[in-house]
């Protein structure tokens, strides 16, 4: 197949012609998917899109009269594509659905562990030759309550680790799953989660349903000084609300690897540039925030695997066999 990727870094590059073996014909754009650039896809039979491309239905119908075949998303969440529109064209929609859950889990526990033990300051106070440790006391994460939102497989893999640290875990999912309940995981209401957590982590996926989970109210039902932790999607929290806690002192720390306007500045060297966004220009002045760039899932294991499962389904899709049913979502 001849497919055209967008949104593409040098690391997508190296990754999946690394394990293509001259199956198909990849092609990289920088570019973003969106109805604008969609007619960079004349010509191939097939698109392969990230978590910031923009598959509105306008896209799609460009896409369709262009003749795609297919859209494949190389991640797991694919809350930017119009679902509807998508499941109504012809065209096969899959995606990478575990890649490596333990990567985006272990990228949760990192930002924890950063800003209970303020590790982030204690680096920078070190390098410039301060060795005092004033001010930088945590608290032990032993015998803490961890509330996971969302158990499925990265929400499982974390409250796993979490167990491991001796915490005592509490789950909130419209699935429950038998095995975690059986290691202990204590599943309840999300009001119940929110109001017992001192650490609440969230590994649901964003959805009309999910939209502005945490918001003023669900915030005001957190422990005063809990901490909050979102590697899932940006659009799970409504930021300004989160601020106000943050600037209330009521949430008392915020760890974020995802944020709602995030397209645009996530995946760019901006540091030459003016950010115009002053909710993340105000997010980066809390010295209790901490925010990486969407790279929870950026391992080794994590980026072979994502181009193994996608090049597997073109390669399915184009010789008309079955596909799994985890990997396809129209
Ligand atoms: P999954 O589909 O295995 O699990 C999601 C879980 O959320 C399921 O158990 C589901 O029942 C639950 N859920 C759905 N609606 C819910 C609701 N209203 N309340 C509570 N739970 C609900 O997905 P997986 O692989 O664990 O990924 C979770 C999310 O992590 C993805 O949707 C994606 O947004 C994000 N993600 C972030 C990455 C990063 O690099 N930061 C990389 C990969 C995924």
């Amino acid at each position: 197949m001849k497919i055209a990727f967008f949104s593409t870094k040098n690391y997508d590059i190296a990754s999946f012609e690394a394990v293509n073996n001259g199956r198909h014909e990849l092609e990289f754009f920088e570019e973003q998917l969106n109805s604008r650039n969609a007619i960079l896809a004349e010509g191939f039979d097939a698109v392969c899109v990230f978590v910031n491309d923009k598959i509105n239905s306008t896209a799609i119908a460009a896409l369709e009269k262009l003749n795609i075949k297919a859209i494949a998303f190389r991640c797991a969440g694919y809350n930017n594509l119009n679902l509807e529109v998508a499941r109504k064209s012809g065209m096969k929609v899959v995606r990478v659905p575990a890649y490596s859950p333990q990567a985006v889990a272990e990228h949760a526990v990192a930002l924890i562990l950063t800003l209970n033990r303020k590790i982030h300051k204690a680096y920078n106070r070190v390098r410039e030759n301060n060795f005092s440790i004033e001010n930088l006391t945590g608290i032990n994460l032993y015998g803490k309550t961890i509330g996971v939102i969302g158990t499925g497989l990265i929400g499982k893999a974390f409250c796993e680790i979490m167990l491991g640290f001796g915490c005592r875990v509490l789950a909130h999912d419209i699935f429950e799953q038998e095995a975690l309940k059986q290691k202990g995981i204590n599943y309840l209401s999300l009001d119940d989660v929110l109001v017992q957590s001192d650490i609440l982590s969230l590994h649901c996926p964003l959805l009309p349903e999910t939209h502005h989970l945490i918001n003023k109210e669900s915030l005001t039902k957190m422990k005063q000084g809990a901490m909050l932790i979102n590697t899932s999607r940006g659009g799970l929290l409504n930021t300004q609300d989160v601020i106000e806690s943050l600037k209330a002192r009521h949430l008392g720390y915020l760890g974020i690897d995802v944020y709602e306007q995030e397209a645009g500045i996530f995946f760019r060297d901006l540091s030459e540039s003016i950010i115009e966004d002053d909710t993340i220009s105000r997010l980066l002045t809390f010295p209790n925030v901490i925010i990486t760039g969407h790279q929870g899932f950026f391992t080794k294991e994590a980026l072979e695997q994502i181009a193994v499962t996608t090049l597997n389904s073109f390669t399915a899709i184009e010789s008309g066999q079955a596909l799994d049913e985890r990997v396809v979502i129209a």
